[in-house]
């Protein structure tokens, strides 16, 4: 459906009335956090101009053709196959579709006015072995069109080199992240990104939250290869109480290699900038107490710091390093060197806040079933993770299990990685917000007025943060449209535009014409194109 870019009068006005019943700066006035004019006023303006808004996709969830011009099997193109791992039976197969309809969908990002459009590269698209050699050439055409595409209408390509979906061969000849060997595979598949496409990409992210590949595929077996042991789940390979570890260990140091690899070859020339995405929950103490807060401090070691740490620092976060032994992996002294300031900036994904109840000093019951399980482990970081407290969820559900509506910890997050970061920049790539079923009636599908509260929450938050002096350089909505979300499949919806299941025809929410209304809400001034040369200078690389 073609994307019209008036809206009627009469949909207008409902669409405002509803937008000032912000559910959440009601919420926020009635907990006097005093920044209910901020919520309601957020505006382009307030960031600067060189600040990149954008959308976020990824390969395996939105492409679809599978097999199709010389691309070989993924990963999840042969997990979604196996009975009970995807909700309903869904699969990637099709998806929306992107592979045959990426203009039309680029026409679609174009309307919205973004400045940047986060997409990921499909592995096994671009090297079907999954190794050196044996270029799809259809593959890198198709990338090429879409970056070609995207800068002909002066939109930014940010580019995920991997997003999860690994070439089955890899993870059938020696298991996947479990094995070193994985490391150079990947620093062969970032060359040829960097080689082909690198001359007209400014923003490279080597590998998208390495922290829940860890924690999904390799402790939950949630995600392929589905590895796991009890108390995580009853999975028919794997040890979720080091698997992750050594996933994590390969994941860092295949980043760092690209990243060396990149910067000595490419950047001096081409000029872009390289970093890494994390997934970014934020922690409040479940009690007041003090062995509380210690669990807060624990688990965003546990999960943020986790790979942040070793790629600005050189070495795991102590607090991990304090009460795991021998399973966690050691950096050799070379490579402490090579994975030391290995990034340029620092991604996160930014959802979602959960309490978190100290399991040291006091006893994590399993019998707790709030707590998500494990946390009585070190893997775990001996922390209790939940969304609810005596019953009371810690803000308003979505359609994502354990991720409530708590805005205020968008400021929570970025403070704390400004604070343990030396304010190195960051972006925000990824936030969003998915229907919660129950409410796609009443709520209504189309007109998403919580997801645009949602957005204006969380932004509000964010410019504070930015007000406060955090070094922030984009903000990506996740995501551009629905999509095939993991293996809760196609029932969780998180986009600006709906897809027709049946035609895959998209058509606009009323996110998507908010979107379009705050993007376009900027003075002349800020209208001038924007440049990265404000980044450039700070992380002190080579100019656009
Ligand atoms: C993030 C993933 C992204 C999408 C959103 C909802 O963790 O990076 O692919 O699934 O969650």
């Amino acid at each position: 459906m073609k994307v019209t870019t008036m809206l009627s009068s009469y949909s207008f006005l409902l669409f405002v009335l509803l937008i000032s019943a912000n559910p959440y700066a009601r919420a926020l006035q009635e907990g006097g956090n005093g920044i209910e004019e901020e919520l309601e006023d957020v505006k382009r303006s307030d960031f600067p101009t060189e600040f990149l808004f954008g959308v976020a996709t990824s390969s395996y969830q939105i492409e679809g053709a599978i097999l199709e011009d010389g691309k070989s099997l993924s990963n999840w193109g042969v997990f979604v196959h196996k009975n009970g791992n995807v909700n309903n039976g869904d699969t990637g197969d099709i998806a929306t579709d992107d592979y045959h309809r990426y203009l039309e969908d680029i026409e679609t990002i174009h309307s919205l006015g973004v400045d940047a459009y986060r997409f990921s590269i499909s592995w096994s698209r671009i090297l079907p072995n999954g190794k050196l050699g044996g270029v799809n050439a259809a593959g890198i055409l198709f990338y090429n069109s879409i970056i070609d595409n995207l800068l002909l209408r002066g939109i930014q390509p940010f580019v995920t080199i991997h997003h999860w979906d690994i070439p089955q061969v890899l993870s059938d000849e020696y298991g996947g992240w479990l094995n070193p060997l994985i490391q150079d595979d990947f620093v062969h598949f970032t060359e040829t990104c960097f080689k082909k496409f690198g001359d007209r990409v400014r923003y490279w992210v080597t590998i998208n939250e390495p922290n829940s590949v860890a924690d999904l595929a390799y402790e939950r077996g949630k995600h392929p290869p589905g590895h796991c042991s009890p108390p995580f789940g009853n999975c028919s390979a794997g040890n979720s109480d080091t698997e992750p570890l050594i996933a994590m260990h390969n994941m860092l140091l295949a980043h760092a290699k690209a990243s060396k690899l990149y910067r000595e070859q490419f950047q001096p020339k081409q000029g872009g900038v390289i970093g890494i995405v994390v997934h970014a929950i934020m922690y409040e103490p479940f009690t007041d107490d003090e062995h509380d807060k210690e669990a807060v401090k624990r688990t965003l070691a546990n999960n943020v710091a986790w790979a942040f740490d070793p790629l600005v620092f050189g070495d795991y976060p102590p607090e991990m390093r304090r009460y795991h032994r021998n399973e966690l992996p050691k950096f050799t002294p070379e490579e402490r060197l090579l994975i030391r300031d290995s990034i340029d900036f620092l991604g996160l994904n930014h959802y979602a806040t959960l309490y978190a109840k100290d399991c040291i000093h006091s006893s994590c019951a399993r019998s707790d079933s709030a707590c998500a399980p494990g946390g009585d482990r070190a893997i775990g970081g001996f922390v209790c993770t939940t969304a609810e407290r005596g019953g009371v969820l810690i803000g308003e559900p979505t359609g994502l299990p354990i991720f409530s509506v708590v805005p205020r910890g968008m400021e929570e997050i970025v403070d704390y990685v400004k604070n343990r970061y030396h304010n190195k920049p960051m972006f925000i790539t990824e936030n969003g917000y998915s229907t919660p079923p129950q409410q796609e009636q009443v709520d209504d599908f189309q007109l998403d007025v919580k997801r645009i509260a949602f957005h204006k929450a969380y932004l509000a938050f964010l410019a504070r943060a930015m007000r406060n002096g955090a070094d922030v350089r984009g903000y990506f909505v996740w995501t551009l449209m629905d999509n095939f979300e993991w293996s809760l499949g196609y029932d969780v919806k998180l986009g600006l535009y709906s897809v027709d299941r049946a035609t895959l025809n998209r058509t606009p929410r009323s996110s998507a014409k908010w979107y379009r209304n705050f993007l376009g809400n900027i003075s002349s001034n800020s209208m001038q194109p924007r440049t990265a040369a404000a980044f450039w200078s700070k992380v002190g690389r080579a100019e656009e």
